[in-house]
């Protein structure tokens, strides 16, 4: 079995794929972690993140284990994956990976922004969850605050509001719902009943 999860960043998605890997004991891929880690390891290497060809050298040479999860999770480290993950050719250096970890015959769930259009299409749930971005804003705004942040509201859910333009405008492969894809709307829901929702969509699909 396949579950793919896409959706908006801060819209809850992260932690609906935590639970349901559990609850159906399905291996596990962040597939945004594969763009914060070109993203941090460019930027470390004193790479231009606009020139495509020394990008897409640093992602088909990432080493993920030399990154503290701490320093992917920073405002930096997603607007610099954002950045990445609009050249080709790093989607194009990171695609076997994740298609390996799609394929396997455990089955798997990865959750991303194109899982269900292009890593997994075949698959066998599609999620994309989402929710507005004042509510999204104010979540990434509290989680980057114990992080010592002291970014304003305003500016976080400006950051967001950029990220999403940069995601769903760029020419391969944009941040999209699949046409089969079920909507999960977080705005209003606490983390349990996103869960119960997600979890009811999936058994609804296989
Ligand atoms: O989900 P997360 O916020 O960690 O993703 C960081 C960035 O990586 C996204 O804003 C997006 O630009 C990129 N990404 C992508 N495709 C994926 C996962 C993430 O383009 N499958």
């Amino acid at each position: 079995m396949i579950i793919a999860i896409d959706g908006t960043t801060a819209s809850g998605k992260g932690t609906i794929s935590k639970r349901l890997s559990a609850h159906y004991g399905l291996p596990h891929m962040d597939t945004g972690r594969l763009y914060r880690a070109t993203g941090v390891a460019a930027l470390r290497a004193g790479v231009d993140l606009t020139d495509p060809d020394a990008v897409a050298h640093v992602a088909r040479h990432l080493d993920l284990a030399s990154f503290d999860e701490a320093d992917l999770r920073t405002a930096d480290a997603g607007k610099a994956a954002s950045v990445v993950a609009a050249i080709p050719d790093v989607r194009q250096a990171l695609f076997e990976l994740q298609r390996a970890f799609a394929t396997q015959p455990i089955g798997a769930l990865l959750d991303g922004r194109d899982i269900g259009t292009v890593i997994a299409p075949e698959a066998d749930a599609k999620l994309w969850v989402d929710a507005r971005v004042e509510v999204r804003g104010e979540r990434r705004w509290k989680e980057l605050q114990g992080q010592g942040s002291d970014l304003t509201l305003e500016e976080v859910i400006e950051q967001l509001r950029a990220r999403d333009q940069r995601d769903q405008s760029r020419k391969d492969a944009p941040a999209e719902m699949a046409a089969d894809a079920v909507l999960i709307d977080t705005s209003d829901l606490t983390i349990e009943a996103a869960v119960e929702k997600a979890i009811a969509a999936v058994e609804a699909a296989i």
